[in-house]
């Protein structure tokens, strides 16, 4: 089958247009024909091995020490299953599917397996593959974060630093379907797109820094890494919670040592991926309370030139990949 691999770390060119062998599942897999994946942030820092200061080791240890133990990226996919396992009841051939195999990869290829327990859930049915490819990555972080980390409840202010990216424009949507008044955080350019989602205040981060406002929002998420406990505290009320999505070692140490007054919290950590989230976003999204924004779309054999274009740090939303234009 066609699939993109790398063999090594590094800029987009290492990502070769290849032939593999197809995946057989075993007795608890399901084999997806992947119509649509996408390239997201967490595929870019596995290919370039660029991580947050203090992460280096590791990245390595996660992603292969010398070279890539995984050679084909894709955190998330969309497609048809079409073979099961002995043992698989929860899914069967014909099924319209969206997985998050995570940091397990597979998405850059014609066919992947995935374990039925594992995150995969039954597409929308109102959405194509190329929306269901960008609805895992932003998705189930924003998800996690907001909902069983910070406990979001309805009529808490929220404000999402990065809120035009790929968890950014999730955690929006997310945010005002748990009822909260949010506020995005973005360039000007990004500010009608922020707004489009439903944020009720944007604020465009080169003119207006936020973080002088005092006791102003019950959950800061940040994205780009570009606050700290210290700088976002004041910011907090009383009870406040500091989301760290990004950040590096020292920013996460910092908070963890920071001495925290008020009641105030501040939560970093990984977002895991699971089925019981997909299938949540699934059915947000049916409701009409949540649809992925989808920047730009490249097919397979320019994944380089997509992964370049992610590799600005300007998407906005999701960058997806069309594996196979055929349905
Ligand atoms: N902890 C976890 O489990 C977890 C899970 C998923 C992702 N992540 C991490 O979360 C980060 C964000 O991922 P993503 O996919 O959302 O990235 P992304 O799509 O590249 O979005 C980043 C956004 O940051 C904005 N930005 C850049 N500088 C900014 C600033 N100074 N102030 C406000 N916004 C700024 C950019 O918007 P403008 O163009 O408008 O500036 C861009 O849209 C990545 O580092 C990723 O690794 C962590």
């Amino acid at each position: 089958m066609k699939a993109v691999i790398y063999k090594q770390y590094g800029a987009p060119d290492v990502l070769k247009l290849s032939q593999v062998t197809k995946p057989t599942p075993k007795d608890n897999e399901v084999l997806i024909k992947i119509y649509a994946t996408s390239v997201t942030t967490g595929d870019q820092k596995a290919r370039s091995l660029d991580l947050p200061r203090g992460y280096g080791l590791i990245g390595r240890l996660v992603f292969g020490t010398f070279a890539p133990r995984r050679k084909i990226l894709g955190t998330e996919y969309a497609g048809r299953i079409v073979a099961v396992g002995q043992s698989v009841t929860r899914f069967k051939i014909g099924d319209d599917v969206f997985a998050y195999p995570g940091a397990k990869f597979g998405g850059y290829a014609e066919y992947a397996t995935i374990a039925e327990g594992a995150a995969i859930a039954l597409m929308p049915a109102s959405s194509s593959y190329k929306e269901a490819a960008g609805l895992s990555f932003g998705g189930a972080t924003a998800l996690n974060f907001l909902r069983d980390k910070a406990g979001i409840q309805s009529g808490d202010k929220v404000l999402i630093n990065g809120a035009s990216g790929g968890v950014g424009t999730a955690a929006v949507q997310i945010a005002k379907y748990f009822g909260a008044h949010v506020s995005g955080v973005c360039s000007a350019g990004n500010m009608d797109l922020v707004r489009s989602i439903g944020a009720d205040s944007v604020i465009d981060y080169t003119q207006e820094d936020f973080s002088w406002q005092e006791n102003a929002y019950d959950i800061i998420l940040d994205t780009t890494g570009t606050l700290t406990y210290k700088s976002a505290q004041k910011a907090l009320r009383t009870g406040g919670r500091f989301l760290m999505v990004s950040g590096d070692l020292p920013q996460l140490l910092s908070m963890i040592f920071a001495t925290k007054t008020d009641g105030k919290k501040g939560i970093g950590g990984y977002a895991p991926e699971k089925a019981e989230e997909l299938k949540f976003i699934a059915e947000l999204v049916e409701a009409g309370q949540f649809s992925p924004v989808i920047d730009r779309c490249y097919p397979l054999d320019q994944i380089q030139k997509a992964h370049a274009y992610v590799d600005t740090g300007r998407k906005k939303g999701n960058v997806i990949i069309s594996v196979d234009d055929g349905i």
